[in-house]
């Protein structure tokens, strides 16, 4: 079957919405999705400051948290039109819990400095953005077609011209003027990761192919607090971070408190200090997990709040009114990705990207917790009114379909990765893991793991969520973007070292 469109948007995320909305009214729009994919698992909430808070103080704790690498001009463009964002999709008809005054209840997490995050459903914050943003999408009338992305068209004067999507076991083609790649992370590239399996690094892997750049692959944050359930491979629950913004705090096997001594915001501090700090425990002790004890929190403030958490605690056979948490860091996020610009183009004319997939420097070395959904929010809409304004030309010449090959050993792929590109990164295992990748053929895992360690054997030195134990500190001297893109013989390699993530 052969179908058009003026825009497909591959993914069906916050971000990959959000562009399909922003385009429904005014091009023919259609959404390839393989499921749903990180968004309705998000748990804390989306940060926004307005009324008595300031768009500047967030952009502060943003690039404080980015560890000084964001782009200042992205990060402007997602604290000032977020809280817009956020009012639209209330608009919507997104349900936001309230407190007793009837205003939004805003909660406090990791890196910020006051309380910014609004939440819904207590801890079900991604369930409620989805629902909101997919009935509106449907309303809009948006096509939306259920498959898989395997391979992008492009023209002979090297503009994207379509996708190929796998249905079922047939693969179609959808001629387009314009390819939105909303695919968000890499988590199914790692053995474990809070991200379901549909988050695998596809829209990466099809934009390098395509011949884009990215940028900081480096940066992969990991989340503090998985919850430890004894089988640390596939999606692991979440225990959001919002449990220690009302009030809980991580334990070593022995009850110490680990925070109290790393940082002066303590538990509250970057998500990637206390999965550092969180890593050095339980390498001292031994131990696979650590505490985490919310049981200081009142029992209506957990049902209330957390009934997701204490749901998922229940399943493992803990009781989190009255026991602590076993908790590990698990991969959680990309922070860098498809280089764009701040209206989510590509370097490739005819591919965009946004939300996760995308690296337009927004979270610099390390996100600030809340700020993705509200990422794809900006960046979803912002791509959807560059695309209204100015629609590439429809290109010409004989087209080329590039198409992602198969990961044969997909778990060795994930271990190698696991192994040498955690949280503790060293010289000598980067190597490792890049002679052992040569093997692993040319899929998109093997693809998305080989960006990850080239990056992460180039940047001698410590930053954000990199951790070199071998160049433990930062160095003045890469204060630069890696930009990858493939070599003469079709291998990511390192390119290029830029002064800004954006384009
Ligand atoms: P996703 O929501 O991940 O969507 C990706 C889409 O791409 C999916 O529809 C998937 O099926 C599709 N896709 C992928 N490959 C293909 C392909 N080849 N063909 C077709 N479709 C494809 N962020 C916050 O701001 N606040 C939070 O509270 C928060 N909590 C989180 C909790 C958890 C457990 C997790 C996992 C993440 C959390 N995050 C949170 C991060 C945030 O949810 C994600 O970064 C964000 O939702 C990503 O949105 P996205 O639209 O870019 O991608
Ligand atoms: C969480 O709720 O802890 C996750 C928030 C995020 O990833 O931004």
């Amino acid at each position: 079957m052969r179908r058009s469109a003026d825009v497909v948007v591959i993914g069906s995320g916050a971000a990959g919405l959000s562009a399909a909305l922003g385009l429904a009214a005014t091009r023919n729009v259609l959404v390839v999705s393989a499921g749903s994919g990180s968004t309705p698992w998000a748990q804390g909430g989306i940060a926004a400051a307005y009324g008595d808070d300031d768009p500047l103080d967030h952009a502060h704790d943003t690039e404080i948290a980015g560890a000084g690498f964001c782009d200042p001009r992205t990060v402007r463009a997602l604290v000032e039109e977020g809280p817009q964002r956020l009012a639209e999709l209330i608009a919507l008809g997104a349900r936001f819990d309230r407190d007793s005054d009837g205003s939004l209840s805003r909660t406090l997490e990791g890196g910020h400095d006051r309380h910014r995050v609004v939440h819904a459903g207590g801890d079900a914050s991604g369930a409620e953005v989805h629902r909101a943003l997919h009935q509106a999408v449907q309303l809009a009338g948006v096509r939306t077609v259920t498959g898989r992305a395997v391979g992008l068209i492009k023209s002979g004067f090297g503009q994207i011209a379509g996708v190929l999507v796998e249905e079922d076991a047939d693969v179609s083609q959808i001629d387009a003027r314009a390819v939105v790649l909303a695919t968000g992370g890499i988590g199914n590239a790692y053995l474990a990761s809070t991200n379901p399996s549909t988050v695998r690094g596809d829209g990466i892997a099809l934009a390098l192919q395509a011949g884009a750049s990215l940028v900081d692959m480096e940066f992969v944050q990991f989340h503090p607090t998985a919850l430890f359930t004894g089988d640390s491979t596939g999606q692991l629950p979440l225990v959001t971070e919002a449990v220690r913004g009302e009030g809980a705090v991580l334990r070593d096997v022995a009850g110490r408190r680990i925070m109290t001594d790393v940082h002066p915001r303590a538990d509250l501090a970057p998500r990637d200090i206390v999965a550092r700090a969180i890593e050095s425990t339980m390498r001292r002790d031994g131990c696979e997990h650590v505490w985490l004890d919310a049981r200081s929190i009142p029992e209506d403030t957990i049902r209330r709040r957390f009934p997701t958490v204490l749901a998922s605690c229940r399943r493992i056979g803990v009781d989190m009114l009255s026991e602590p948490i076993p908790v590990a860091p698990a991969e959680h996020f990309l922070c860098g990705g498809i280089r764009t610009n701040r209206d989510g183009a590509t370097d490739v004319p005819g591919l965009y990207a946004v939300g996760e997939a995308a690296g337009g420097g927004v979270h610099g070395a390390n996100r600030l917790a809340s700020n993705s959904l509200l990422e794809g929010l900006v960046f979803g809409r912002r791509v959807a009114t560059a695309l209204t304004l100015d629609l590439p030309a429809a290109s010409y010449g004989q087209p080329s379909w590039l198409t992602l090959g198969e990961d044969r050993e997909p778990d060795r792929i994930r271990a190698i990765l696991t192994e040498h590109a955690g949280i503790r990164r060293d010289g000598a295992g980067l190597q490792t893991a890049l002679d052992e990748l040569e093997s692993a053929g040319d899929g998109p895992l093997a693809t998305v793991a080989r960006t990850v360690v080239a990056a992460a054997i180039t940047r001698e030195d410590s930053r954000g969520c990199h951790w070199r134990s071998d160049h433990p500190r930062t160095d003045e001297r890469w204060n630069r973007h890696l930009v990858i893109r493939l070599d003469e013989e079709g291998r990511p390699a390192v390119r290029q070292l830029l002064q800004s993530a954006a384009t």
